[in-house]
This record gives C-alpha cells, sequence and structure tokens, in this order.
C-alpha cells in the first residue's frame, strides 16, 4: 500500500463512529512521548500531521487521521505522565474505556514502547487490558535510531519479558531513519484489508 493521501479529521474526548465512517481502524497507544504522533506523521510521510512535542503529554484527546480515505489511524493520549492531575488522569481513564467499548472497527493497536527502557507498570497493564479483551495488538519498539542495530535484541528482551511476546513478534521501529516503517505499513494494510482486495486501489 503506497499511502497517496492522509487527512486529519477531528479530535474527540468522547469516541464516537461518526467521525470513523465505519472504515478500518487502527490505533496507537502507549506512554506519553513514546513517538505515536511522530509515527503517524512518519507513516503518512507528512510532517506536522499529528502535533508532536519534547515535553509529554501533548496529545490529549482522541485524534482521527484518514489514510487514503479507506483506513483511520486513531492517535490516543499517552499514558504515565506524571504531571497531570488527578482529575486528568481520571479522564485519560474514560477517553481510552470509552474508545476501546465504543469502537467497533478496531482491527489492531499499535503498543509502543520505547527500546530503551523496560516497560513501565502502566505498558504491562495496558499489554494486560489489550489481551483481557481480545484486541490484536503488535509491540513497536520507537526509537530505535537510539541505540545501535548490534544492540537491538539486548534491549528487546526485557520487552519481551515483561509483555509476553518472542523478539520477532515486536518491530522496532524509527521515526527518524524510518526504521520499520514499510513493515509497519504492511501490517496496516493485512489487518485493515485481510482479503487483499482493496489493496492499492
Ligand atoms: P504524547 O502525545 O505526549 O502521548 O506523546 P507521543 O507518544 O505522541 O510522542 P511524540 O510523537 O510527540 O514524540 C515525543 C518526542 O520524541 C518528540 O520530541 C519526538 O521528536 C521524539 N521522537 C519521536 N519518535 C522518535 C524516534 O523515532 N527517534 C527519536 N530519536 N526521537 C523520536
Ligand atoms: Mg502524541
Amino acid at each position: 500500500m503506497q499511502i497517496k493521501r492522509a487527512d486529519f479529521i477531528t479530535s474527540m474526548k468522547r469516541y464516537d463512529d461518526y467521525a470513523t465512517r465505519g472504515l478500518p481502524q487502527v490505533a496507537f497507544a502507549g506512554r506519553s512521548n513514546v513517538g505515536k504522533s511522530s509515527m503517524i506523521n512518519t507513516l503518512a510521510n507528512r510532517k506536522g500531521l499529528a502535533r508532536t512535542s519534547q515535553v509529554p503529554g501533548k496529545t490529549r484527546l482522541i485524534n482521527v487521521f484518514l489514510l487514503n480515505e479507506r483506513l483511520n489511524l486513531i492517535d490516543l493520549p499517552g499514558y504515565g505522565y506524571a504531571r497531570v492531575s488527578q482529575s486528568e488522569r481520571f479522564s485519560w481513564g474514560e477517553m481510552m474505556g470509552g474508545y476501546f467499548s465504543q469502537t467497533r472497527d478496531l482491527r489492531q493497536v499499535f503498543h509502543l514502547v520505547d527500546i530503551r527502557h523496560e516497560p513501565s507498570q502502566e505498558d504491562r497493564e495496558m499489554n494486560a487490558f489489550l489481551r483481557a479483551n481480545g484486541i490484536p495488538f503488535t509491540v513497536i519498539a520507537t526509537k530505535s535510531d537510539k541505540i545501535s542495530r548490534g544492540a537491538r535484541l539486548k534491549y528487546i528482551a526485557p520487552i519481551c519479558r515483561a509483555l509476553l511476546v518472542q523478539p520477532w513478534q515486536i518491530i522496532p521501529f524509527s521515526s527518524v531513519d524510518k526504521t520499520g516503517c514499510d513493515q509497519i505499513v504492511q501490517r496496516i494494510e493485512e489487518t485493515c484489508f485481510p482479503e487483499g482486495a482493496e489493496s492499492d486501489k
């Protein structure tokens, strides 16, 4: 699948299927600052499509993007951002809970973790949530440009242990050098259009 077009559709606090028009969707979840919005920009090949920031806690709402007018990418607000107030944390939980219970078109979650860090308690909880709800997911190890290629396996091992996945199931990704980009676009296509009939229309 070649990404020919990417549009920002809307930001929502309360998820509603009206904006996604029944098209298949993939969602991006993970800790604040892990690189979710950057990844969407890289996949779409559009800097500034999704807002990014060096400061964690940039994405505070559920953001919907349309790719090639036939599938949606859902940028979710990050977790684990220590400086949000108790009430904001509550509304994050409500937003996420609302999204996962309301969406009917979610095909896959990309669960992003920083390749350099052992997954946090919240990463483990996210993983447990996805498993408990039978939501297909792929673990993405972001910012892979920060370590050498040869060191990848060493960094990926603790992620595998914490999130109960095998090394080959994890996709290393970098928004800086585009490592993993093609593989992820392919994964999006396979999960959104398993029948293959829609490919490259
Ligand atoms: P929230 O919206 O707060 O949940 O964060 P986010 O997960 O959307 O992170 P965002 O994409 O805003 O990126 C956070 C910071 O990490 C920015 O300064 C990015 O430039 C940087 N960043 C993102 N991806 C990469 C990457 O692959 N490599 C490197 N070196 N930096 C990255
Ligand atoms: Mg973001």
